[in-house]
């Protein structure tokens, strides 16, 4: 049995994609499960730069079939402009390598019309969404009556029907709710044609892909989740309601895929060796500083999806601590270890005092996890550029202290680190 699983323990963008890239040549499929194009997962080799957001990072390794799971959400024009993408940089995209979930979700253009109503209605609580119609079309599907899915699209007779009583409830509901006036009703059967002839370009894509991925574990199949947004994001155990809407934590891969929990045999989870987040919600390490921002221009953290400047600050082991628990982690990733290399001293949060209390638990309301002040243990840099370093042993000893530190508070070995963008910029402990 060998089925791994990469996860994201903060608030996404941990570089799980260049994690789960590495891994590919010791698998044999690739899995999403949850989340849609508000994913964005950057894979570098090669001097090529390679940005996915609904395609899994399997798609970039010959020979490797790339499976987009039944908890995903699909907005199909998107998932066909990245397939374009990838081929014009010499990927080949058919349907032996990409299987799409009939199972899984549509969004539509009103999903992103009413995102858009609602965000705009929130003015201090706004989640900051990425405004890709996730939460809305997430919530049709457990609504029911508004939702459809891929193998619908394969039924153009029941699928128009649904949709054009689908789309005269959504007119109402946005007339409703628009305040500007200027409202524009959508158009049924326009919006039918559209996503009919989407299916025509996926149909070789589509099918039951939960029965191929029995089918190919019991055949031995090596299978490799690749988990997006993070942890703290789950719409279950993350910081709600500043969270995505899917199990972005290692408690979707079960529902989101169709292979149950007990078949995977490594989970890693995934952190940067920093803190960041897109988005509002509260974020107790937070650097709204010459620090952060010196994170932020050295990380590149600016969003792949929105290009959004992301909110950095420093690691978080309450936080993270967390996150592995949740996702049930057997190891860490550290990512990103570089970035920290010109500071003079780095901070690691081990635990917060909220109300005057000192806790290492994380709290479930985010009224206390506003009000959490983060315990600093603070460590020497190690002022020396890193990004050449392949083995552990050549880390300065401050690096290696602050590596230990994380496993340490995290309570997992640290067994991957990461120097820098590209596949080659990589440390595995033997
Ligand atoms: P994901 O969503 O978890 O896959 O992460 P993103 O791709 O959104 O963000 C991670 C960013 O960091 C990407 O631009 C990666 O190319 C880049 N990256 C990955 N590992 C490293 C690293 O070790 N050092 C640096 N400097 N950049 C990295
Ligand atoms: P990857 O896979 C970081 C954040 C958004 C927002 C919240 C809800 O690249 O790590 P949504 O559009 O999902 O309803 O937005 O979740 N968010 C992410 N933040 N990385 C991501 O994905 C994210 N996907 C969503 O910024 O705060
Ligand atoms: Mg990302």
């Amino acid at each position: 049995m060998s089925a791994t699983s990469v996860v994201g323990l903060q608030w996404g963008d941990e570089a799980k994609g260049k994690i789960v890239d590495l891994l590919t040549d010791q698998h044999d499929i690739v899995v999403r499960y949850q989340g849609g194009n508000n994913a964005g997962h950057t894979v570098v080799f090669e001097g090529k730069k390679y940005k996915l957001s609904l395609l899994p990072a399997g798609i970039l390794r010959r020979g490797v079939v790339s499976v987009v799971a039944p908890g995903v959400v699909i907005h199909p024009q998107a998932l066909l402009g990245e397939i374009e993408q990838v081929r014009s940089q010499g990927v080949a995209v058919s349907g032996d390598n990409l299987l799409i979930s009939d199972r899984a979700h549509v969004i539509f253009p009103y999903h992103m019309a009413e995102e858009a109503v609602f965000e705009r209605s929130q003015k201090q609580n706004a989640i900051g969404t990425t405004m890709r119609g996730i939460g809305t079309c997430y919530r049709d599907k457990a609504g029911r009556i508004h939702a459809i899915r891929m193998g619908d699209l394969f039924h153009p007779d029941m699928f128009r029907a649904r949709l054009t009583e689908i789309v005269a409830q959504k007119n109402i509901i946005l007339r409703a709710l628009s305040s500007d006036g200027d409202f524009r009703p959508f158009d049924a059967n326009a919006i039918a044609d559209e996503y009919l002839g989407y299916a025509a370009q996926l149909k070789s894509h589509v099918m039951d892909t939960t029965q191929f991925l029995h089918r190919e574990l019991d055949a031995g199949k090596r299978l490799l989740f690749e988990g997006a947004q993070g942890s703290l994001l789950d719409i279950d155990h993350g910081t709600f309601p500043f969270v995505t809407s899917s199990n972005s934590s290692g408690c979707g891969i079960h529902n989101g895929s169709g292979v149950p929990e007990r078949r995977i045999s490594r989970m890693i989870g995934v952190v940067k060796a920093y803190t960041t987040r897109v988005g509002g919600g509260p974020f107790p390490t937070e650097l709204d500083n010459e620090i952060g921002q010196h994170i932020r221009d050295v990380g590149h953290e600016y969003g792949t999806v929105t290009g959004r400047p992301r909110r950095c600050g420093w690691f978080d082991a309450v936080a993270a601590r967390y996150g592995a628990r949740l996702s049930g982690i057997d190891c860490l990733a550290v990512m990103l270890v570089d970035v920290l290399s010109q500071l003079d001293e780095i901070s690691v949060c081990v635990a917060y005092e909220i109300n005057g209390e000192r806790t290492i638990d994380f709290p479930s309301h985010i009224t206390d996890l506003a009000a959490a002040k983060p315990v600093y243990e603070t460590l020497p840099g190690w002022k020396r550029d890193v990004s050449a370093v392949r083995r552990v042993n050549d880390f300065p000893a401050e690096t290696r202290r602050y590596l230990d530190t994380i496993s340490t508070l995290i309570g997992f070995p640290v067994e991957i680190m990461s120097v820098g963008p590209d596949r080659e910029q990589t440390i595995f402990c033997d």
